[in-house]
């Protein structure tokens, strides 16, 4: 554990107002703060600042925590750099055996790093190897047509058809099996023994804006499944909040950014010459995703494959864009089946002419209808007019409503009002239907099912909510805190989640140190430190947290107990009774 007077003196010198004032705007409410939530998109502000507690909570998204778990998300970084990054905002200097620390405590984010780094210049190698990267330079160079200066600048590179040849190697180097497990370089067999995770592919690292290698993809050469291998989620990395080429793109990005499918396209439009070309890493673009674009550019064409799967994924890439207020464009490649293809076949010239051809997505759909049917037909012109209008209501904006009706009744020679009550008909449809989703999903999440954080909710729902209520009050008085410690054991507890928080805090209790969720982030993950954020803000809404409430709580939560008790020894019991027959 990190020394609480360092953790002490990191939270005094860095109040949560003025850290979080540094990403949000936020304006005073009562003696609270809100604001609008930086990890989810949001309209309304929904994201609150709690100077008494010193902690945040957002009621849109349930991010919550303090000063270093806001850092953590905010900056996409571990706990210790977080820490490291508010020392330094604060003029505090750390000691160095910080860092011995997080490596005590499973692998940490740099070592990650360092072995991606290692792992790269091994690809590399093999790739320009005589023998072992024959295939794969073939593959590239001939087979892709990549030339060896753009193999080079993104540091393509190849893993041998080997389950050790990486291993050994990062084996010589000091790096251990655990180690390059974290690292999703090597994957464990069933007698426990590392073999390496990538074989015989060619192998394209994803580079973050400072430079670091964070993760790969590796892609067969030939027709085999999976087509593409990419590293999961690691100390070092989160696929939703990566760009494949943003580390190149964000030096030429300023008007305008094109966002790809696959590596292979961005390679080759970088290749062409359109160095502002990126893609997302193997899944549909993520809010987060968007709110980096918003960070870079004012403008994004999405430039997705031509088939069906692609277009459906453009018009959810559009939608995800459009709200963090980017001017998206869609681009129509007839011709070709992606970019990469469209260039290769038609060159870069022509790829320019489309990309300042392309358009809004109401003219990219309208176009699409349009193909559709035949207008001079009287049915089709219904049947038209009907998809139209559900394109129509699909926009969120009453001004851009309003044009597209316009522009829609002049097309199709159809009265202004008739498409305006169709298009509002259907806008109170999708309302109703948005209003159905809400509730089922505030059903689930009263309810516990599919509770990810404590999956033993659902079953103790009762429970639960006075477990909740105990480590909440916990949290915000020291006197229910140390009643807490002296009058409840870990048995007390019925989900093993509140028990593993009720054992924390008994730790730092024992250490002689007051409750302070930093204290949390270093074990728990940044969805449990929310969850815990909320059980503390929860009862911060209520004006009832008394000594007498807290005694309630505890009489509750051993009733429960004991309620639970004598139900699993009637289940033994029957268990028994059913061996015995
Ligand atoms: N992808 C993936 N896993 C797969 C297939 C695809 O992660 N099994 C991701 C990769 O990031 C890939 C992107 O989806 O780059 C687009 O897929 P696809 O168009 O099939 O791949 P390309 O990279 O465009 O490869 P190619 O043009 O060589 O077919
Ligand atoms: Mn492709």
């Amino acid at each position: 554990m990190i020394d609480p007077q360092i953790i002490e003196e990191i939270k005094f010198r860095n109040d949560i107002e003025s850290v979080v004032s540094s990403y949000v705007t936020l304006r005073r409410a009562g003696s609270n703060y809100s604001g609008s939530c930086p990890f989810h998109s949001e309209k309304t502000p929904s994201f609150v600042v709690f100077p008494a507690t010193q902690s945040f909570y957002c009621f849109g998204c349930g991010a919550g925590g303090d000063a270093i778990s806001f850092v953590m998300r905010a900056e996409n970084v571990d706990y210790i750099s977080a820490i490291k990054l508010l020392a330094q905002r604060g003029g505090l200097v750390l000691p160095d055996s910080i860092d011995g620390d997080n490596n005590k405590r499973g692998v940490g984010r740099q070592r990650v790093l360092d072995m991606n780094k290692e792992a790269a210049k091994f690809f590399h190698k093999c790739l320009f190897d005589e023998k072992i990267g024959a295939e794969a330079r073939d593959y590239l160079m001939k087979k892709r047509g990549l030339p060896s200066a753009i193999i080079n600048r993104f540091g393509l590179g190849f893993a041998p058809n080997s389950y050790g040849a990486l291993h050994d190697h990062l084996r010589k180097l000091g790096y251990t099996d655990e180690e390059m497990c974290v690292a999703f370089l090597c994957g464990k067999g069933e007698k426990g023994i590392a073999y390496d995770y990538f074989r015989n592919r060619v192998m394209f690292p994803i580079i973050d804006t400072s430079g670091n290698i964070v993760a790969f993809g590796g892609r067969v050469m030939d027709d085999s499944k999976p087509k593409y291998l990419n590293t999961s989620d690691t100390p070092a990395f989160k696929k939703s909040k990566n760009l494949f080429a943003l580390n190149f793109a964000k030096n030429n990005c300023e008007n305008m950014m094109i966002l790809c499918e696959g590596y292979m396209d961005v390679i080759a439009l970088h290749a062409a010459g359109f160095e502002n070309a990126v893609a997302t890493l193997g899944t549909a673009i993520t809010s987060e995703q968007a709110r980096i674009f918003s960070k870079y550019t004012k403008k994004v064409i999405i430039s997705y494959d031509s088939d069906e799967a692609g277009q459906r994924a453009a018009n959810k890439a559009f939608n995800y864009l459009q709200e963090v207020g980017i001017d998206v464009k869609i681009l129509k490649m007839s011709g070709a089946k992606d970019p990469d293809e469209f260039i290769k076949t038609f060159g870069a010239t022509r790829f320019k002419d489309i990309i300042e051809k392309s358009r809004t997505r109401f003219d990219f759909e309208l176009e699409k209808v349009l193909a559709k049917y035949n207008i001079a037909d009287f049915d089709e012109k219904i049947k038209a007019s009907k998809e139209i209008c559900n394109i129509i209501a699909s926009f969120s904006s009453d001004v851009e409503r309003e044009v597209y009706c316009i522009k829609v009744a002049k097309l199709l020679e159809l009265p202004k009002e008739s498409i305006k009550k169709d298009v509002s008909s259907m806008v109170n449809k999708h309302i109703r239907e948005e209003k159905k989703n809400q509730k089922n999903e505030i059903y689930r999440a009263t309810s516990g099912i599919g509770d990810r954080i404590n999956p033993e909710s659902a079953a103790n729902i009762r429970a639960n909510k006075i477990e909740e209520a105990i480590l909440g009050l916990m949290q915000l008085h020291e006197e229910h805190f140390k009643k807490c410690i002296e009058t409840l054991t870990s048995e007390d507890f019925v989900t093993s989640f509140s028990r593993k928080i009720f054992e924390k805090m008994k730790e730092l209790h024992s250490l002689n140190v007051k409750f302070d969720i930093a204290y949390f982030s270093e074990d728990f993950s940044q969805e449990e430190v929310s969850r815990i954020a909320k059980m503390q803000t929860d009862r911060q809404m209520l004006n009832s947290n008394g000594d007498d409430v807290l005694m309630g709580c505890i009489d509750s939560l051993r009733a429960e107990k004991n309620k639970k008790k004598s139900e699993n020894s009637l289940d033994s019991l029957e268990a028994l009774l059913k061996k015995k027959k």
